[in-house]
C-alpha cells in the first residue's frame, strides 16, 4: 500500500482508494480520541496533515471520494451517540454539609420549616454517599423500558442497553406499581477497577483517573458489549415516578426497594435526631477504608415522606435532604507559576499552576487562589488569613479537593520558601487587552474595565451564551467558538444567527476550514436556527450578566412574563441604579463620619436625600424588580446598569431582532385558581409555616407578597391579623382563612 510519503501524484487509483480509505480509519479513531476519550493520539500538525493528504487525494480522484470521508466530519463530537431522555421528575442534586453546626441547623430549618419544636420527635435515614454517578431505572408494569443518566437533571442519557448488562440491576420485577423509577448510584469496587486499569494497560487502552471515572466511562460506551465486559455495580437508594407510593418512611421505602432485588447500601441506618446522625456518621467514616468502594460523604434524608413532600425542593436540591462531606484530601506540591485569567464579567482570577500532584486519586496541576487578597494573607475585611502568610511563586504549597469542585490552594509553608521569592505583585491592567483593571469598594475582585473590546470577556460571553444552560447548540461548543471568534466571524451573540447569510450561499469559507465539510456546515447552520425560538429565562441566563444566573433569571422571566415587559421595566428602573448606588455610598460615608465625630448616624435621612428627586414611576419600577422573591439590590444594579451601557445594549438589541422570545410559563396555571395572583398572609397559620404557605404558593404561580397594596389579589389571614386585613377590607381585596386556602388549591 502506499505509504504516507508517497507523493498524491504519483498515487495509481487502486493505491489512492486503497490511501483513502486508511486515512478515514486513522481519522475517525483521531476524532473519537480527541473528542470523546479527551484523549488525543495525534498532534494537530499531524492530525491537519492526515487531513490535507485526504482532501488532495479526493481532489485528484474526485470519483474516490468516500461517504464516509474525513472532509465532511465535523471538528466537533461525532453525531450524539446516545438519545436524550426527558425525567418525568427531575434528577435532583444535594447541598452540601462540612462540620457538625451544619447538621445541628439543617434539624433546626427543618423543624422551622414544618412548625415543630425542640423537642418533637423527627427522625432521619444516614446512609454513605456513594460516589459514582445516578441512574434513573423506569420500571413499567414491572419491566425495565428504561435507564437514563441525571444529564443536566431534567434531560439525560438513554443507556437502557448499557444498564441492562448490569447484574445489579433486575430487567423484570414482581407487585410494583404500573410506573416505578428506581434511583440510585452506578459505581466500581477498589477491586474491579484495578482490575480493569490492568486491563487496560495490559491493552494499551487509556487508565482511568479514579473508579467513578471508570465507572462513567463504562456505562457510557456506544457498545453495550464494552459496558458488560466492565463489572459496575448499583446501589438504589431513592425514586422518581411512582403510580402508587412505595412506603410511608424513606427507611420502609429502602427496605422495599431491598425486597424488590436492588442492592441498598448496608452501612444505612434509621436515626433519632443530629446526635445520632452524628455518631452514625463518625462510625461511616471510620469504616471508610474498608469498605472497598468510594464514599465521600453521609446523606441525611428526613424520613417521613409526608414531611418530605411538604419540605420540597428549592431549585436543584430537596430541602429534605444534605449531604455531610468528609474532610477534603489534601497534598503539599511546588507552585511553579500563578497566571491570570480573565472572566466573562472582567474578572480576574488568579490560577496557580503547580508541579502535578496527586490529591485524593487524581492528578492536580491547577488550583484557584481566589483573589489578590487571599494571595496576599487577608480576608475581604482586611483581616489575615493563614496567620497572614502571603503566597509567591515557588512556594511550597498545599492543594485540596472538596468534592468537584475546583482544586483550592489552602496553605504555604514558609520554611520552604525559595530565598528569592517576591511577594506577588497583582496586575492592575488586563493581561489580554492591556484596560485598566479596576477593584471597586467592596469587590474582593479586579476587573478589567475593557467590556465587549477585551477579547477573553466577549469570548468567554459568547462560551457562556452557547453553553448548556443557555442557548446549547449543537456543534457550537467553546473550542468551536474560539475558532470563529479568532478568524473575526462571531464577534458578539448576534453574529451567530447572521453567520449563514454572511456566507450567503457557498458554505465555501466555513467548508474550507479545517474539520468541517457541506454537511457538517449545513448542520451548524441547522442546529442555530432551531435556536432562534427560546423561552425568555433562558436567554436572560444567556445574556451573562454580572449575577443573574439561572435562578434569577428564571424569577425575573417568570415576573415580567415576555421580552417586552422586562425591557420596559428595565428602561423605566434605569435610573433607579444611579440613586441606590449614590444613596448606598452616601450612607457608607455617613456612617464613618458619625463613627468619626462619635454622634448617631443618620442613615434613613441620608438615604432619602438621594431618592428624593427620582420620580416615582422609576421608583415603582425599582421596588416592583427588588420586590421580586430572590432579586435583591445586587441583582437589580447589575441588570440596570447592563442595559445602560449603550454598547451593551445596542448587542443585545441586536441579537433580539434575530430571536422568538417565548413568554415565560407560569408554573401550573391549569385550572389553578392562584396563578399569577398576588398573595399576602398574614396573622397566625396553624396547618403550615409562614415559608412553606410562601413556597406552596410560589409554586403554584402566585406571587407572594409581604404588604397589602391595590396589586394584592387574595388576603390569607390567620388569627390576630391586624392593619393588613383592615387595609385590605378597605381596597376591596379578597379575605379568606387558612382553611378557606387549603380549600382553593386543593387539587391544585
Ligand atoms: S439522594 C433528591 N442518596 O449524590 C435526592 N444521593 O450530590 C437525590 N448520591 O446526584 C439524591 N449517594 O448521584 C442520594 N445515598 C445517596 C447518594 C446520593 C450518592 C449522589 C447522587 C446525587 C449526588 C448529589
Amino acid at each position: 500500500m502506499a505509504n504516507q510519503d508517497t507523493s498524491v501524484d504519483a498515487l495509481t487509483k487502486a493505491e489512492a482508494a486503497a490511501e483513502l480509505e486508511r486515512l478515514a480509519t486513522i481519522l475517525v479513531q483521531a476524532n473519537t480520541a480527541y473528542h470523546t476519550d479527551d484523549a488525543p493520539d495525534l498532534s494537530d500538525a499531524e492530525y491537519d496533515a492526515l487531513k490535507r493528504r485526504n482532501a488532495a487525494i479526493e481532489a485528484r480522484f474526485p470519483d474516490l471520494k468516500r461517504a464516509d470521508s474525513p472532509s465532511d466530519q465535523v471538528g466537533a463530537a461525532p453525531a450524539e451517540g446516545f438519545t436524550k431522555v426527558r425525567h418525568e421528575v427531575r434528577m435532583m442534586s444535594l447541598s452540601n454539609a462540612f462540620d457538625d453546626d451544619d447538621i445541628t441547623s439543617f434539624d433546626q430549618s427543618i423543624r422551622r420549616y414544618l412548625g415543630l419544636s425542640a423537642t418533637d420527635p423527627l427522625t432521619y435515614t444516614a446512609e454513605p454517599k456513594i460516589d459514582g454517578l445516578s441512574l434513573s431505572l423506569r420500571y413499567e408494569n414491572g419491566t425495565l423500558v428504561q435507564a437514563a443518566t441525571r444529564g443536566d437533571g431534567q434531560v439525560g442519557e438513554n443507556v437502557t442497553a448499557n444498564a441492562r448488562t448490569i447484574a445489579d440491576i433486575p430487567t423484570t420485577l414482581t407487585g410494583v406499581p404500573d410506573v416505578l423509577e428506581i434511583r440510585g448510584e452506578v459505581y466500581m469496587s477498589h477491586a474491579d477497577f484495578a482490575d480493569l486499569n490492568a486491563r487496560q494497560a495490559a491493552t494499551g487502552g487509556k487508565a482511568f483517573a479514579n473508579p467513578r471515572n471508570a465507572a462513567a466511562g463504562s456505562l457510557r460506551q456506544l457498545d453495550p458489549e464494552i459496558t458488560k465486559s466492565r463489572p459496575l455495580r448499583f446501589f438504589a437508594y431513592s425514586w422518581g415516578a411512582l403510580s402508587d407510593s412505595l412506603a410511608d418512611t424513606q427507611t420502609d421505602a429502602i427496605a422495599r426497594m431491598a425486597q424488590l432485588g436492588f442492592q441498598t447500601n448496608p452501612l444505612t441506618q434509621t436515626c433519632g435526631g443530629p446526635a445520632d446522625m452524628l455518631a452514625h456518621y463518625r462510625r461511616i467514616e471510620a469504616q471508610r477504608a474498608t469498605l472497598g468502594y468510594d464514599i465521600d460523604g453521609v446523606v441525611y434524608k428526613v424520613d417521613d415522606l409526608g414531611y418530605q413532600d411538604r419540605l420540597g425542593f428549592r431549585s436543584t436540591t430537596p430541602r429534605w435532604a444534605i449531604a455531610h462531606k468528609f474532610p477534603a484530601e489534601l497534598a503539599w506540591t511546588r507552585l511553579e507559576a500563578i497566571d491570570i485569567q480573565v472572566g466573562r464579567t472582567g474578572a480576574l482570577s488568579p490560577v496557580a499552576r503547580l508541579t502535578p500532584v496527586t490529591v485524593g486519586g487524581v492528578v492536580v496541576s491547577n488550583a484557584t487562589l481566589h483573589n489578590e487578597d487571599y494571595i496576599a494573607g487577608r480576608d475581604a475585611n482586611g483581616a489575615p488569613i493563614r496567620d497572614g502568610k502571603d503566597i509567591r511563586e515557588g512556594d511550597w504549597v498545599q492543594v485540596y479537593r472538596a468534592g468537584d469542585v475546583i482544586p483550592k490552594v489552602a496553605d504555604v509553608d514558609l520554611a520552604k520558601r525559595p530565598g528569592d521569592a517576591t511577594p506577588y505583585r497583582f496586575p492592575h491592567t488586563c493581561p489580554e487587552c492591556g484596560s485598566e483593571a479596576i477593584r471597586e469598594e467592596g469587590d474582593a475582585v479586579r476587573r478589567c474595565s475593557g467590556g465587549l473590546i477585551c477579547p477573553a470577556q466577549a469570548v468567554e460571553k459568547l462560551k457562556h451564551f452557547v453553553s448548556r444552560g443557555a442557548f446549547d447548540i449543537e456543534g457550537l461548543g467553546a473550542k468551536q467558538v474560539e475558532q470563529f471568534y479568532s478568524d473575526g466571524w462571531i464577534r458578539e451573540p448576534a453574529d451567530i444567527f447572521t453567520l449563514k447569510d454572511r456566507f450567503g450561499t457557498g458554505l465555501q469559507q466555513l467548508k474550507n476550514r479545517e474539520g468541517w465539510g457541506e454537511k457538517s456546515a449545513q448542520n451548524l447552520f441547522d442546529a442555530i436556527d432551531e435556536k432562534r425560538i427560546i423561552p425568555l429565562g433562558r436567554l436572560l441566563f444567556a445574556l451573562g450578566l454580572r449575577h443573574v444566573g439561572e435562578v434569577a433569571a428564571n424569577d425575573l422571566a417568570r415576573h415580567y412574563g415576555s421580552w417586552a415587559a422586562l425591557a420596559d421595566a428595565v428602561d423605566i428602573a434605569k435610573p433607579a441604579a444611579e440613586a441606590y448606588l449614590a444613596a448606598e455610598r452616601a450612607v457608607e460615608d455617613e456612617r464613618r463620619a458619625a463613627d468619626q465625630d462619635g454622634r448617631r448616624a443618620n442613615l434613613t435621612a441620608t438615604r432619602k436625600a438621594h431618592w428624593q428627586d427620582v420620580p416615582t414611576p422609576v421608583r415603582a419600577a425599582w421596588d416592583d424588580l427588588t420586590g421580586i422573591d430572590g432579586i435583591g439590590a445586587t441583582v437589580a444594579v447589575s441588570l440596570l446598569t447592563s442595559f445602560a451601557q449603550e454598547a451593551e445594549r445596542a448587542s443585545i438589541d441586536r441579537l433580539i431582532t434575530q430571536l422568538t422570545v417565548e413568554d415565560a410559563e407560569r408554573p401550573q396555571t391549569d385550572g389553578n385558581p392562584v396563578a399569577g395572583k398576588t398573595v399576602v398572609f398574614t396573622g397566625a397559620l396553624e396547618r403550615m409555616t409562614r415559608a412553606e404557605a410562601k413556597a406552596r404558593a410560589e409554586a403554584l404561580g402566585a406571587k407572594v407578597s409581604g404588604s397589602v397594596s391595590s396589586k394584592t389579589d387574595l388576603l390569607v389571614a390567620g388569627p390576630g391579623a391586624g392593619s393588613k386585613e383592615t387595609k385590605a377590607r378597605d381596597l376591596g381585596v379578597d379575605i379568606i382563612d387558612e382553611d378557606g386556602w387549603f380549600d382553593l388549591i386543593e387539587g391544585a
